[in-house]
C-alpha cells in the first residue's frame, strides 16, 4: 500500500494548475449512458474514481477511450447490461449515479446498495423515493436495488433534505421522462449546474440548475455532445489551505473563483491576503501565523464539508481557539485523532471540534481514513516539524490528481513510498 513521506516546515510557494472536478466528471460519465451517441468529455481528471467509473461503464458494455488533452470519449452504443456490481459500488459510492440514467434510458437497472462509508451512513432513500414518485417499481433485496419503469413520468419532487447526487440522479432520470419534473429543495452545487450544462448540450430541457428549484421537461432521446468539466473547487481550495497552514504564497490557476467564495472568505478570516483573477486565486500568508476562525459546514453556497478536514488542519496551528462544526455528515472527524498524534489540541463535542491552536505540530506516522481526511493529514505534515508518513494514500488518489507532483511544484518535500 502506498504511503507519502513528508518532511515538513517549508512554506509552500508557487503556482499550481487545477484539474477538472471529481464531483462533476463522475455524474457526467454516468450521463453518457443516456444517449446512443458518444459523449466527449474534456478536462477529465486522472483519478482513481474516474478509473472505477470507466470500469463500471465497461462492465455494462460501454467503450471509454482516453484521448489527448485529458479527454475521454464514451460510447455507450454497446451497453447490454444494466447492472452495477457490489465489487465496484463498494469502492465508490458515486456509482449510484448510474441508477437514474439506466432506468430512464433502458427501463431497468440493478445497482448494488452502496452501504455505509467511513464518514457516515449516507443513505440513498431520497434517490429511491424520487424515482418511485416518477413511477418506477423499486425493490431492494439481497443488497441490490432493482428498478423498473416502462417510461418514467414527470412529477413534483420536494426533497426532504438537500442531496447532491440525489438531485443529479433525479435530474438525469427526469431528462428522459414523459412530461415535466420539478425538483424543489434541489442541491445548488456548481457540479449540479455543470451536469445540467452537459445534459442540455445533449438536448435535455432544464431550467434553474444552480438554484433550489430545477424544472426539467422530459424529451424522447438525447444526442451525443462535447462537455468541458468544471475546475475542481475542492482541489483548488486544498492547495490554498496548504499555503495558509505553511505560511506560504500559492496561486491556483484554471479555477472558477466564483464557485469558491465561502472558502475564500474563510481563508481571509484566517488571516490570508486573497487576490482574485478571472481564472486564478492567489493567497499570501508569508511571515504570518493563521488566526483562529470558526467554520460551519453547509450545503452550497455554504462552506463545503469537503473542505472541513483541511480547515481543521489549518486551525491546529492558528493563534487562538477555532470551532469547526460539521452539519452534513455525522462521522467526519476521523482525521482528528491523527492530528492529535501530531501534537494538535482538539476536543470533540458532538458535531463540533474545538481546536486550541499550537505553535507547531510535530511530524508523526499517521493513517488516512477517507479522501478529505488524507488531504488534512498531508497539510498537517507539510506544516509540522520533522518527518510524517501518511499511510493509506489510496484514499487521496481517488480525488486529487498527481498530488505529490503538485505539492513538489510548490516546494514541498513529499514523496511516495510504494
Ligand atoms: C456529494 C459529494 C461529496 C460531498 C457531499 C456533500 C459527489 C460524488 N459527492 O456526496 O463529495 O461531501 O455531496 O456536499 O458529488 N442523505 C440522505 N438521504 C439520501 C441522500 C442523502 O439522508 O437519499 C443525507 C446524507 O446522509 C448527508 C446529506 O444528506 O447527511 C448530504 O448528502 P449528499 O449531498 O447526498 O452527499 P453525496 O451526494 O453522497
Amino acid at each position: 500500500m502506498d504511503r507519502l513521506l513528508i518532511q515538513g516546515g517549508t512554506p509552500l510557494c508557487g503556482e499550481v494548475s487545477i484539474s477538472g472536478a471529481k464531483n462533476s466528471v463522475l455524474p457526467v460519465l454516468a450521463a453518457s449512458l443516456m444517449s446512443e451517441e458518444p459523449l466527449l468529455i474534456q478536462n477529465a481528471p486522472h483519478l482513481q474514481d474516474v478509473a472505477s467509473t470507466m470500469r463500471l461503464l465497461g462492465s455494462m458494455g460501454a467503450t471509454v477511450t482516453l484521448g489527448e488533452d485529458n479527454s475521454l470519449r464514451v460510447d455507450t452504443s454497446g451497453v447490454n447490461r444494466c447492472y452495477a456490481s457490489y465489487d465496484i459500488v463498494r469502492t465508490m459510492r458515486a456509482s449510484i449515479l448510474v441508477l437514474g440514467p439506466l432506468l430512464a434510458r433502458y427501463g431497468q437497472a440493478e445497482v448494488s446498495l452502496p452501504g455505509g462509508c467511513a464518514i457516515g451512513t449516507r443513505p440513498i432513500d431520497l434517490h429511491l423515493h424520487g424515482l418511485a414518485a416518477m413511477g418506477a417499481a423499486i425493490d431492494v433485496n439481497n443488497g441490490y436495488i432493482r428498478a423498473r419503469a416502462k417510461r418514467l413520468k414527470g412529477t413534483l419532487l420536494a426533497l426532504d433534505q438537500i442531496t447532491v447526487t440525489g438531485t443529479e440522479n433525479l435530474m438525469m432520470a427526469a431528462a428522459l421522462a414523459d412530461g415535466t419534473t420539478v425538483i424543489e429543495n434541489a442541491a445548488r452545487e456548481p457540479e449540479v449546474e455543470d451536469l445540467a450544462c452537459c445534459l442540455m448540450a445533449m438536448g435535455a430541457r432544464i431550467r434553474g440548475a444552480g438554484t433550489s428549484r430545477i424544472e426539467i421537461e422530459g424529451v424522447r432521446e438525447l444526442q451525443g455532445a462535447t462537455h468541458q468539466v468544471l475546475p475542481d473547487r475542492i482541489e483548488a481550495s486544498t492547495y490554498l489551505a496548504a499555503a495558509c497552514v505553511t505560511g506560504g504564497k500559492v496561486r491556483v490557476g484554471q479555477v472558477r473563483p466564483d464557485t469558491m467564495e465561502a472558502v475564500l472568505v474563510k481563508l481571509g478570516e484566517y488571516g490570508a491576503s486573497v487576490e482574485l483573477g478571472e481564472d486564478y486565486v492567489e493567497i499570501d500568508m508569508r511571515d504570518r501565523r493563521p488566526r483562529a476562525a470558526d467554520v460551519y459546514t453547509a450545503a452550497y453556497p455554504g462552506f463545503p464539508t469537503d473542505m472541513q478536514a483541511q480547515m481543521t488542519a489549518v486551525s491546529t496551528v492558528a493563534e487562538g481557539t477555532s470551532t469547526i462544526t460539521e452539519t452534513i455528515f455525522e462521522n467526519r472527524f476521523m482525521h482528528i485523532q491523527e492530528l492529535v498524534r501530531m501534537g494538535a489540541n482538539i476536543e470533540v463535542h458532538g458535531s463540533a471540534a474545538v481546536i486550541q491552536g499550537v505553535e507547531k505540530l510535530s511530524g508523526a506516522p499517521v493513517m488516512a481514513t477517507d479522501l478529505r481526511a488524507s488531504a488534512s493529514l498531508i497539510l498537517a505534515g507539510l506544516a509540522a516539524e520533522g518527518e510524517s508518513v501518511v499511510d493509506r494514500v489510496y484514499h487521496i488518489d481517488r480525488g486529487y490528481e498527481c498530488v505529490e507532483e503538485k505539492f513538489q511544484r510548490l516546494g514541498a518535500s513529499i514523496q511516495r513510498l510504494s
